[in-house]
């Protein structure tokens, strides 16, 4: 028997579904699988503190997507959403199991079905400029090797560079990956959104770092240029420029992960790999 806790019955009642199972929990939150009372499968998730905070942003960019390649938000309160089940595997899954090239164009193809639906910036949306504030003031600890260090700072002056000519900013799904992309009944359809306001560009960059458990193929650098030149083709965007987004990203999340400070990180060798194939455009 499952010892994860069923959703709390006020939730339940709440949104008027019953329990199917649970799905996950994750650092801020659980995630259950629930039967709406027209017999539609949903996924509930509910955060553990009494509001979801900066994910509020997320949901607010789902909704205004309306469905289009995004997974239906029903409702939502403060700290909770009731959105549509995708029942397929994601595209994580599908690299996971050698389909790493079919997961890669699925993922550009769903970037594009998202970004064809015209979106207005609204203060609702989180700044891609106040994310990168932590990169420009992260410190580093003794312990940092002074390669990592010089690669960190490199990132900081291509953030710079970068947010001094800005490129076609829009809302942007701001966590668009592998394993918040899953197959549902109207295709594939990504969740679990950050939206945040910034460059068009950026919607990419994360996806160079996933997904998670397939470290090999993602440190491989004939795949990051092979992502490079799909990505840039397919959504239309300078390869020079997604590959630098990466690069600054990857450094975004050691700095988020260092809470500001850094020593030593799992992904010092993969920013090195990035940085190493920015130099080849
Ligand atoms: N609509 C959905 N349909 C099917 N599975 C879902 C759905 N929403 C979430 N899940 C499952 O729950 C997992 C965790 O959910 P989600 O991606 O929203 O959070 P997370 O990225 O793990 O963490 P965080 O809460 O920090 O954003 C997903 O990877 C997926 O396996
Ligand atoms: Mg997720």
């Amino acid at each position: 028997m499952s010892t994860h806790p069923s959703p709390p019955e006020d939730m339940l009642i709440e949104y008027d579904v019953s329990p199917l199972s649970f799905v996950e929990e994750t650092a801020i939150a659980r995630v259950w699988k629930v039967a709406r009372v027209d017999g539609q499968n949903a996924a509930l998730k509910i955060y553990k503190k009494a509001s979801m905070g900066n994910e509020a942003a997320g949901f607010f960019f789902l909704e205004a997507l309306n469905g289009s390649a995004v997974a239906n938000v029903y409702r939502r309160t403060s700290n909770s959403a009731l959105i549509e089940w995708l029942d397929g595997h994601s595209l994580g899954d599908l690299t996971r199991r050698g389909e790493d090239e079919k997961a890669a164009k699925e993922l550009v193809a769903v970037a594009n079905r998202i970004h064809s639906f015209p979106l207005p910036p609204k203060d609702e949306y989180a700044k891609l400029e106040d994310w990168l504030e932590a990169l420009f003031t992260v410190g580093f600890a003794q312990a940092c090797p002074p390669s990592s260090r010089q690669n960190i700072l490199r990132c900081q002056v291509l953030a710079r560079q970068l947010i001094e000519q800005p490129h076609d900013i829009r809302p942007l799904h701001g966590d668009l990956h592998h394993d918040n992309i899953r197959l549902g009944d109207r295709g594939y359809c990504a969740f679990d959104a950050k939206g945040v306001l910034g460059e068009r560009t950026y919607e990419l960059a994360n996806a160079f770092r996933n997904p998670k458990g397939a470290f090999d193929l993602v440190h491989d650098v004939n795949r990051v240029r092979y992502l490079c030149d799909l990505w840039s083709k397919h959504f239309d965007v300078e390869p020079l420029r997604l590959i630098q987004w990466a690069a600054v990203k990857c450094a975004l999340s050691m700095v988020w992960r260092g809470r500001g400070v850094l020593e030593l990180d799992p992904e010092f060798s993969l920013l090195e790999i990035f940085l190493a194939v920015s130099e080849e455009y």
